[in-house]
């Protein structure tokens, strides 16, 4: 996630340090970042002359020291494990100034639990970006017990400058907000799967083709003012008895990674990838993505040169994840 979000940063103007706890690995993520920076000049999102700006602004440091030095943002990105994170901004607070903005690019835990020694909790926040995050324009801003009120509004700000759509989420709980919309979408996609009411091709073909193409352009609460919420409240009423309500996965998984079909790199789960190619996948999604954000006219914003009076914001740490 990491050069995801220092593409990102670099293209809104700012100075972005990478650092991983294997230097290889912050390099390299130097260089996934450029990457993502072409993708999004060669999509046309971005101006050739932005691209090159943004990609002199990210450099990666080899010390945690030397990649805090002048920043007014540190973004975590490390694995998710909360001991490792817990330890991660406990250095993190050693060696920042009192007015420096911590946050954790975490999916799944609270960012309550993360900063638990930190002393100073008003300044920081979960910041959970979208993955691919130099794509998908959501940032959730999860305000933890500690965070400040006014700190969660400069991250929205801020992240508005970088053409992205933050929301800020009131309640630390597991799943932040749009992940709890989507863990429920999957627990009933994966419940009409397994109760043989239709194929996981047709499932997705559902989704992507019907309420999928619809949403950029029509949340779910609009939908609801649309329809009108007499005929909403009966709908509810008359479907949701039927619906999948379980506290953990369908069984269908444990039986799925059982066989040993544990996804796209097994070469199969729900889909079988061997008659597929899942890079293809991949590249149609990010090509759709791109048209999207023509169409919703969410271009980065023009980059005005390395000394645009920006700070240092470091990305500590760095992922190549995909
Ligand atoms: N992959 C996704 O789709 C996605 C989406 C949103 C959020 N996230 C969250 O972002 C974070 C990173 O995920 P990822 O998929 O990029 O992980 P990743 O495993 O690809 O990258 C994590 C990086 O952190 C480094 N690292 C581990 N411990 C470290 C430490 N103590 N100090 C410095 N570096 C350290 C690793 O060397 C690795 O390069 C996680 O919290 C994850 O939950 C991931």
């Amino acid at each position: 996630m990491g050069p995801g979000i220092a593409a990102s940063a670099a293209l809104a103007g700012h100075d972005v340090v990478l650092a991983d706890c294997d230097p290889a690995r912050a390099a390299g993520g130097v260089d996934l970042a450029a990457a993502h920076i072409r993708q999004l000049v060669d999509g046309g999102l971005v101006a050739a002359e932005d691209g090159r700006w943004a990609r002199a602004r990210i450099r990666s440091e080899t010390t945690i020291k030397q990649a805090l030095a002048g920043a007014f943002w540190v973004i975590e990105a490390i694995t998710e494990n909360l001991a490792v994170k817990q330890a991660l901004f406990r250095t993190l607070e050693e060696n920042t100034g009192r007015d420096v903005i911590l946050t954790s690019n975490t999916s799944g835990l609270r960012i309550s639990d993360i900063v638990r020694d930190v002393k100073w909790r008003d300044r920081t926040a979960t910041t959970h970006f979208w993955f691919p995050s130099h794509l998908v324009p959501l940032v959730e801003i999860v305000m933890g017990e500690g965070t400040d009120e006014a700190v969660a509004v400069r991250l929205r700000e801020i992240l508005q400058g970088w053409g992205k759509a933050p929301v800020i989420v009131r309640k630390d709980l597991p799943g932040q907000l749009a992940n709890r919309v989507l863990q429920a979408v999957i627990r009933e996609a994966t419940a009409i799967v397994e109760s043989g009411l239709a194929s996981a091709e047709d499932v997705d073909t559902a989704i992507k083709m019907g309420m999928g193409l619809r949403f950029p352009a029509w949340g779910p609460l609009e939908h609801v003012d649309t329809v009108g919420l007499e005929l909403c409240v009966s709908v509810q009423n008359n479907v949701l008895p039927g619906l999948c309500n379980e506290p953990r996965a369908v069984p269908l998984f444990d039986r799925l990674i059982a066989e040993g079909n544990t996804g796209a790199k097994a070469g199969k789960g729900f889909h079988d990838w061997s008659a597929r190619s899942h890079a293809d996948l991949v590249a149609q999604r990010d090509r759709f993505l791109m048209q999207a954000l023509h169409f919703l006219g969410r271009g980065h914003p023009a980059a005005v040169g390395s000394d645009d009076g920006c700070r240092g914001a470091p990305v500590p740490c760095k992922s190549t994840s995909n």
